[in-house]
Formats: C-alpha cells, sequence, structure tokens
C-alpha cells in the first residue's frame, strides 16, 4: 500500500548542501509531503506523480564551467512550478541562458539585508518596511537575467538575489530561507507551496481517519496481521485502527525485555487486554536480555544485541500465529523524511536505532503502515479518536532499547531496579507539577559511577542519578528544559531519599546536539 505516492507533493532536488534536509523540515511543518531526490532518481519512472512543485536545492557546484550537475531539460517544461535556492537559482538562469559570474568581492556568507524591489507571490508578507535579513552563502552570482525574468529583491552584493518568471511559474532565490537565520524564512515556502503551487492544506483529521479505516480494509481484507506493540503512542494507535476493522485477526505482540519503565508494560498490557478487548500476547523475555547484555558497555553492542534479539522472539512468537500475511508498523511520516540519504552520502550513523516494525525480513509478510502520512500531533489526535487514554497517547517518547541506554555501562537487574524507581519520581513528580505535558521527552539514568555521600552520619559510596529533560519539537534537536529551583530542590531530595542505591542527583543542561537525547 504506497500511501505516499497518492498525496500532492513538492519534491527537492538535491545538488549536495548541508541544508537541504531542512527544506523537507520547513515543507513538512506545513503538513505537506515533500521527497527528496538525488539527480539519479530522476531517472525512475512516475516521479512526477502528484507532485505539485519542485525546488532545486544549493550546493557546492558553480555552473560556471561546462560540466555541472543538472536536471533533464525536460523538467523546465513540466509546467511545474519551480523554485531554485542558490545553486539552485544559478541553474535556472543558466537554463534560461541568463549569466551567472564569480566574483570574489562579491561574495556574500552569513548575514545580509535584503531589499524589495517589487511584488511577488513569493515573497507575500516576507518584508517588514520592504527589508528582510537574510542568510547567504555564495560566491558565483546572477549578472544578467534571462528572458522573461524580472528581479524582486537584490541585496548590496547581489542585485538579483530575487527572480521571478511569473508566466512560468519559476523562482529564484540566492539566500537560503530553510535556515533560522533568515528571518521568516518559511514564509517564502508557505507562499510557494500554498500560493503558487496551490497545493491544498491538509483535509481534517476525520476524513483521514476514515479514509486509513477504509484503506486497511480494502488492503487487509480477511487477512491477519501481527502488530509489535509496544504500548508508546505510534504502535497503540496503529494497533487500535486496524483492530476497529478486523478485530481478533489482528495479534499484537509485546516482548517484555525487562528494560521498561517501572510497571508500565504489564499495566499497558492489562489496558489493552482488559480495556480495549485487543487480542494480545505478552512475552517475558527479560532474563534472556539480562543474560545476552551481561557485561556489554558499548552503547552500539547493546542496540544490536536487543534489536537482534527482539527480531528473534518476535519471528518465534508470530509463526505461532498461523496464516499472517500483514505485519503492521507505527511509521510516521517524519521518520520517512528524516531518514532519507541525500546526495548519496549516508551522513555519519549515530546511532542504531531499534524500531521494532519491519524488522522480520525472512517472514515475508507485507508491510502496513496506517499512519506513514501523519505527523506526531496528529497520531495523538487520530489516537484519542479511537479511545486511546491520554495516559497513553501524551507519554513521553520511550526508544525501543528501554533503560539500557540509559544506564551508562554494563546493565545488571539490579541497576535496572534502582533507575526504574529514580525515573518513577521523577516522572510522578513532573506530572504533579504540571510540568510533564510542557517537556518533549524527560528520564532518569544511571551513571557508571559512585561517588560518596553522607547520610545520617554515615558515609555512603552510591551510584550518580542523572536526570534529563529536554524540550523540542521532532527529536532532531533540542534544548534542557528550565526547572525552577524549587522543583529541582525537591526532586534531589526525594530521590536520594527514596532510592536505596542512589546519593547524588545531578541535571544534564546540554542541549542536543552537541549532545543526544539519549545518554548512549
Ligand atoms: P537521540 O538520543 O538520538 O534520540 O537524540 C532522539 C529521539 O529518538 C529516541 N530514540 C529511539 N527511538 N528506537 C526508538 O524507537 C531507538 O533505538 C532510539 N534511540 C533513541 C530518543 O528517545 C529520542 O526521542
Amino acid at each position: 500500500m504506497n500511501q505516499e505516492a497518492k498525496k500532492d507533493k513538492i519534491i527537492i532536488i538535491d545538488f549536495g548542501s548541508q541544508v537541504t534536509k531542512l527544506i523537507g523540515r520547513r515543507i513538512k511543518e506545513y503538513k505537506v509531503f515533500s521527497e527528496i531526490l538525488t539527480l539519479k532518481d530522476l531517472k525512475k519512472k512516475k516521479i512526477f506523480e502528484n507532485v505539485k512543485g519542485i525546488i532545486l536545492s544549493g550546493g557546492p557546484s558553480t555552473v560556471i564551467g561546462k560540466k555541472f550537475p543538472s536536471i533533464p531539460k525536460e523538467i523546465f517544461k513540466l509546467n511545474i512550478p519551480i523554485l531554485g535556492i542558490c545553486y539552485g537559482l544559478q541553474l535556472i538562469v543558466k537554463h534560461f541562458k541568463g549569466k551567472v559570474k564569480s566574483n570574489i568581492k562579491k561574495r556574500e556568507f552569513g548575514r545580509a539585508v535584503l531589499t524589495k524591489f517589487k511584488n511577488s507571490l513569493l515573497t507575500k508578507d516576507f518584508f517588514y518596511n520592504n527589508k528582510c535579513n537574510v542568510w547567504m552563502s555564495h560566491q558565483d552570482s546572477v549578472f544578467k537575467l534571462p528572458k522573461g525574468f524580472t528581479k524582486i529583491a537584490s541585496t548590496n552584493k547581489s542585485t538579483m538575489t530575487i527572480i521571478e518568471n511569473k508566466k512560468n511559474k519559476i523562482y529564484g532565490i540566492q539566500f537560503h530561507p530553510e535556515v533560522t537565520h533568515t528571518d521568516k524564512g518559511s514564509i517564502i515556502f508557505r507562499n510557494f507551496i500554498f500560493n503558487i503551487c496551490k497545493i491544498k492544506k491538509q483535509g481534517k483529521l476525520d476524513s483521514e481517519k476514515i479514509k486509513i479505516l477504509k484503506e486497511i480494509q480494502n488492503t487487509v481484507k480477511n487477512d491477519k496481521v501481527i502488530c509489535a506493540l509496544s504500548g508508546g503512542v505510534d504502535s497503540s494507535v496503529v494497533a487500535l485502527l486496524i483492530h476497529k476493522v478486523i478485530g481478533r485477526n489482528l495479534k499484537c505482540i509485546m516482548v517484555d525485555t525487562g528494560l521498561m519503565r517501572k510497571d508500565e508494560f504489564k499495566s499497558t498490557y492489562k489496558i489493552f487486554k482488559d480495556k480495549y478487548k485487543l487480542n494480545v500476547k505478552i512475552v517475558n523475555a527479560s532474563k534472556i536480555y539480562f543474560k545476552n547484555l551481561k557485561n556489554i558497555i558499548n552503547p552500539e553492542k547493546k542496540r544490536k544485541i536487543i534489536g537482534n534479539l527482539f527480531i528473534k522472539i518476535f519471528e518465534a512468537e508470530a509463526k505461532k500465529f498461523k496464516n499472517v500475511k500483514f505485519l503492521a508498523q507505527g511509521t510516521l511520516y517524519p521518520d520517512i523524511i528524516e531518514s532519507k540519504s541525500v546526495s548519496g552520502n549516508n551522513s555519519s550513523k549515530i546511532k542504531s536505532h531499534h524500531n521494532v516494525g519491519g524488522l522480520p525480513k525472512k517472514m515475508n509478510l507485507k508491510l502496513i503502515e496506517p499512519l506513514k502520512e501523519l505527523f506526531k500531533d496528529e497520531v495523538r489526535i487520530l489516537g484519542a479518536s479511537v479511545g486511546l487514554s491520554k495516559s497513553i497517547s501524551n507519554k513521553h517518547p520511550f526508544p525501543g532499547p528501554g533503560l539500557a541506554i540509559r544506564i551508562v555501562g554494563n546493565i545488571t537487574e539490579k541497576k535496572v531496579k534502582i533507575l526504574q524507581e529514580a525515573d518513577n519520581i521523577f516522572i510522578e513528580q513532573l506530572i504533579k507539577n504540571n510540568l510533564y505535558d510542557k517537556i518533549w521527552q524527560a528520564y532518569a539514568a544511571l551513571l557508571p559511577v559512585k561517588t560518596v555521600g553522607v547520610m545520617g552520619d554515615s558515609r555512603t559510596y552510591e551510584y550518580v542519578c542523572l536526570l534529563r529533560a529536554v524540550v523540542s519539537e521532532d527529536g532532531m534537536s533540542a534544548d534542557y528544559f528550565s526547572f525552577p529551583k524549587k522543583f529541582l530542590d525537591e526532586i534531589s531530595n526525594k530521590i536520594v531519599n527514596g532510592v536505596r542505591g542512589i546519593n547524588r542527583v545531578v541535571y544534564d543542561i546540554t542541549s542536543k546536539p552537541p549532545s543526544t537525547i539519549e545518554l548512549e
């Protein structure tokens, strides 16, 4: 079921800019679909189906020599609106026989002031008093406009900073509206998407829900589906949606790794079984997880062990459910756009993510991903509309490998117990103080060091507990949450007094980047 192909979308053709992904991000913020394509991808069939706009990204190349990366000429004749950014602008100018020159004296890196020359659909609401601060990164500039183009705005050094061919809906800009250093840069994308490409704003979630349910019905018919249920928002919503359509033909498997939050797995299982009446089985695998993780210190090794073990256990359980045809997965739209590799240069791998779905390739199951076109906030609303309780739909994200990546170094059952207690106190206090919903993600972690303390006149030598709480839009970047001092005083006190094995609490005040949200 390739839902993605049916939606109106913008394609972004990547010429290797460091910030191409940010173009996708800005478009995503308007809940519009986009796809980043390499020049190679353009050779694929049906690539322009449902494409309502094309963006040509920036990049390190120059159109000045004889050879330079370009797109097939026919793309300019498709009658689809085009927006070229930086190198993209220069490519447009070159193609339509204008002039681009390199001039070291006219290069601009960093902030520049843009002045409006003429009104344009692309710049509606963009300027303030005919000016705007923009972010530049170029040495080549447009020196002569091609026929049919007009100048919309300029800076001191580049006279043709925004150009347009209104009739053919082709636009070019020298600066980078995708970076936050350009004031109101996302307005440029809004205007391009809605005013120029005429993409319709996404329909109401109600009609989206009806469509999703119908699609499940049409795809699955009378066949059977299995789903790995973690108790997180995405897999829970997927399970409830599919259950609504096919009832007991959906089987959910919950693998208890022993690495979950205190009591969370069992209580979630009870909710799904008793309240939602799902066909759900819990598999207690904690012993084998602890055995396999013994003395493993390397974070990537931990992740691999946990991921591989999960596949094994899930496969074995799934086989017991006869005649299964589909595997349901809680993939969201941002998972797709963020995981696209750009320019064929795989961006350096930071962590191997363990995501429950999509793993058992050997089983030959067809995938269904009902949330593939939705954003997290929409999934939460959808969850509420199929009766998912707020305690699950508003839950902070929790990583597949669980507490294993929050216990730095060697994992033991004892350490997990200590951490579960501390984490439970932290989360309870956040809820009690009305802070939980203001935070993207919060958790306690255990550091692999013991330090000296004094309690009741006695010396203690116990672990350090690290607290992390971040605000974020999507987990890609994050900032630490500013707690009132009173809350920090109270939480430190409650954890040290309430948890045996911890005598010191520290609060992590690093943002992402340079840190990541999880410790490992
Ligand atoms: P990092 O630590 O990379 O985390 O800044 C970003 C977001 O991803 C979550 N995370 C995971 N989620 N499987 C998941 O499903 C994983 O293996 C995994 N590792 C990290 C993390 O909790 C944060 O929300």
